[in-house]
């Protein structure tokens, strides 16, 4: 493990008030979002919405580093040239996302485990080949009446830390995600404690596997009711609990925290990390970010639309979610932004 490596593509990943572009959905996961709009679910269409976001003139312009699926990283433009290759032209990091999705975790009714270790050494090192520079690997905690379970927490906490220390040993940076999720009616304070709980284990697995800290990046999710809690709080309440939750937790040795945005929308998502960034960024030690998927893509694909005549105005919206997200990092981002076209 070349660690000083590491620490460059962790520090590159959140320099420059840049964030991450998550555009590694599963083609199961893919073909739900085009379903939902009536595009054809092929792995044509798949390839041409790729083209159509990483060719976005101007996205690096936010973005350090964008994470791919094993169909995309293996994907070429229709001129020709691969996707990692447009990437790294633009400055733009490739990532891969590795882990083999979250499954029924036996004895825990309702709980899932993130599967994929089996062989990840040797899928590794053929993603290290190809060209990408860091990992993500994410972990799902579902919040119910009796749940998460003990069992659950320490399973997905278990995997990440093994995940992140065999992308270490490869030289890959480790995205290390463990989301807890907003469907339910929880309350912000639930979502809290059990949040809270969810990063101490990780961590305390980061540390038993040996993981160094100043060569990972966390993505959480950011601390929110459930989606049908009727108490919704507003924007610094929500920067309030993340933060704390955060500074109880996460170690001062990682160099940036970036959120995943876990179906908010888009413009919620912005301000919400404008909130964190104007309150607590100067009290921060890491970077606190963005690594969204549906928070940048859902209002761009919705204008895509499979069509090829709607590439233009959708790349457009795209930049214009990014430079947000952007301005965010900043505390800049205000709804203004959200009437001014890029
Ligand atoms: P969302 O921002 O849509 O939650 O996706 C982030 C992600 O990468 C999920 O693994």
């Amino acid at each position: 493990m070349d660690i000083h490596k590491l620490i460059d593509t962790a520090s590159a990943l959140v320099a420059n008030d840049k964030g991450l572009l998550a555009m590694d959905e599963s083609n199961p996961t893919c073909n739900k979002r085009f379903a939902k709009l009536g595009i054809a679910e092929t792995e044509q269409q798949r390839r041409a919405y790729r083209e159509m976001i990483i060719t976005t003139p101007g996205l690096s312009d936010s973005i350090s580093g964008a994470i791919l699926y094993d169909e995309t990283i293996r994907q070429e433009t229709l001129a020709g040239e691969s996707f990692i290759r447009v990437l790294g032209d633009h400055g733009i990091i490739p990532g891969i996302k590795v882990d083999a999705h979250a499954k029924a975790l036996a004895g825990h009714p309702g709980e899932e485990i993130t599967e994929g270790l089996d062989g990840l050494r040797e899928r590794l090192l053929e993603y290290l080949n190809m060209g990408a520079k860091f990992a993500k690997w994410r972990a799902v905690i579902a919040i119910g009446d009796s749940l998460p379970s003990r069992g659950c927490i320490e399973a997905n906490a278990h995997a990440l830390a093994r995940y992140a220390a065999l992308c270490q040993e490869s030289g890959l940076v480790p995205i290390v995600e463990p989301e807890v999720i907003m469907d339910g009616s929880h309350s912000l304070e639930r979502c809290a404690r059990v949040t809270e709980e969810v990063l101490r284990t990780v961590f305390e697995q980061l540390y038993a596997q040996g993981v160094a800290l100043e060569g990972m990046i966390l993505k959480p999710n950011m601390v929110l009711p459930g989606l049908s809690c009727p108490e919704q709080p507003g924007l610094d309440e929500v920067a309030d609990a993340t933060a704390n939750c955060l500074l109880r937790t996460v170690p001062a040795a990682v160099p940036g925290i970036a959120f995943l945005s876990g179906g908010q929308s888009a413009e919620l998502a912005s301000a919400r990390l404008n909130a964190i960034n104007i309150r607590w960024k100067s009290r921060s030690p890491w970077a606190l970010t963005f690594s969204f998927a549906r928070a940048i893509q859902q209002p761009a694909l919705d204008i895509w639309r499979g069509d090829d005549a709607n590439v233009k105005a959708a790349q457009k919206t795209l930049l214009q979610r990014t430079r947000c997200n952007r301005a965010a990092r900043r505390g800049e981002y205000n709804a203004e932004m959200e009437r001014t076209s890029a």
